[in-house]
């Protein structure tokens, strides 16, 4: 079988490992791949946005299956167009997909259909919005309606803030398209859990659930990132709280989309806060997350592929997904200054016998080394019985990983392991 992955970070680095287990997946192409997912797939410099030139490429090359992996395309309808050329696709269509690309969208559908998640206003004019905050309680949470690379959504401390954020979207254009419309929200306590569910538009079947560590400092200090770090499972996501996510959240999700004729078909990542009022809804993503896969994935029992194709068939319901004990860690090896500004181009070495625990981002190929090319450059992911063993197993390889300014989180699982204990 042929089979063609869109992306080339962690998360596609971290699918492709995991559909090479399968004997039937021949050949891998990644589109664009990376210089470290290069040994473990093709890569071909075709960008994930470019719809058109990812069709032309399958047809050309007789691909049986493909996997539309980061939001942008899936927004742009990559799945579509690859179908209406006769590609089999893992990944929701457009009109499914707008559950992450606009958040306009998934609050009122939320609304409509009584899913659990913050109170909100939702704005396409300016005066209305500041009039809006002038009464509204603080810290109150200000986001752009559409994608902004995880960098939409403000916390406003203070009135002040929260104008300030609102006039950068809407009047200023500071994400462009996406903040011309905006959502205003209830600000929300509580531990975050991120669950990939699996889901054909009729069944849902969730992934063992996960933390992230969003921001770039220890202790969750400084800028928003896309992720320093993730361990599983998150030991917050108690058999009680899955359940109620199941009955409050997941099936209504799901069902909520197909009345709406959007079925959903793909990997539904839902990001949620355990508030004293039960598990609500932060986010939609229309998609595996990043660096949520690279722990979630290591511990997938069932066999990726086979899973994938049911999701497309239909037949998810009939497909058993199970989980592997144990648990997982990721230290994210970052440039030095991401979020911001950072510099690339530095050689990176990974021993051989650790370089099947990592998962290339921003890692670009030149005479047979590997340079950084990016802000996140690499995941390293341990799979161990407890999690404080996945997470010393995880930093110990770390240590054996160079590249000049290279950074990481040091605190990656350590609330997990505070919270482990208290049990
Ligand atoms: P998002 O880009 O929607 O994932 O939001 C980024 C982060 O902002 C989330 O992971 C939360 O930590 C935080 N956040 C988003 N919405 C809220 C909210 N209503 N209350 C508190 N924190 C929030
Ligand atoms: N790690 C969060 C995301 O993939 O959006």
């Amino acid at each position: 079988m042929k089979i063609l992955v869109v992306g080339g970070g962690g998360r596609e680095h971290a699918i492709i490992r995991k559909l090479r287990e399968n004997p039937e997946a021949e050949t891998i192409y990644a589109l664009p791949g990376n210089g470290g997912i290069a040994r473990d797939a093709q890569c071909v410099n075709i960008a994930a946005t470019d719809v058109d030139g990812i069709v032309r490429f399958a047809v050309e090359h007789q691909v049986d299956y493909a996997v539309v992996a980061p939001d942008d395309p899936l927004v742009l309808g990559c799945v579509d167009a690859l179908e209406a050329a006769g590609v089999p696709c893992f990944g929701p269509r457009a009109n499914a997909a707008v559950i992450e690309g606009s958040k306009v969208f998934s609050k009122n559908l939320m609304k409509k259909y009584g899913i659990p998640t913050a109170a909100y206003e939702t704005f396409d004019d300016l005066s209305r919005a500041l009039r809006y905050l002038e009464t509204a309680p603080v810290p109150i949470v200000v986001k752009a309606d559409g994608l902004a690379l995880g960098k939409g959504v403000i916390i406003a401390q203070t009135r002040e803030e929260a104008r300030q954020a609102v006039t950068g979207m809407m009047r200023d254009g500071r994400f462009g398209k996406s903040g011309e419309k905006v959502v205003i929200e209830e600000f929300l306590t509580g531990p975050e859990v991120s669950v990939l569910a699996f889901t054909d538009g009729e069944t849902v079947k969730p992934m063992v659930s996960s933390m992230d560590h969003k921001r770039a400092g220890n202790n969750d200090t400084g800028l928003n990132t896309g992720g320093m770090g993730t361990i599983a499972p998150n030991p917050y996501y108690t058999q009680d709280v899955a359940e109620r996510c199941m009955r409050e959240i997941f099936l209504p999700t799901i069902r909520a989309m197909k009345a709406e004729g959007r079925p959903f078909r793909g990997c539904l990542y839902f990001g949620l806060m355990i508030t004293g009022d039960g598990p609500k809804v932060i986010e939609y993503n229309c998609r595996f997350g990043d660096p949520e896969t690279q722990v979630v994935l290591p511990l997938l029992k069932s066999d990726l592929l086979t899973v994938m194709r049911s999701v497309t068939e239909g037949t998810l319901k009939d497909t058993p997904v199970t989980v592997n004990n144990g648990c997982a860690a990721c230290v994210i090896m970052a440039s030095r200054g991401y979020p911001a500004h950072y510099e690339k181009g530095f050689e990176i070495t990974v021993p051989e016998d650790v370089w099947p625990s990592v998962y290339a981002a921003g890692v670009q190929e030149k005479d047979g080394k590997l340079f950084t090319s990016g802000g996140r450059v690499l995941g390293v992911t341990a799979v161990r019985d407890t999690l404080k063993e996945a997470v010393g197993a995880s930093y110990a390889m770390v240590r054996r990983i160079h590249f000049d300014n290279a950074y990481c989180r040091s605190d990656i699982g350590a609330r997990a392991l505070r919270a482990e204990e208290k049990e």
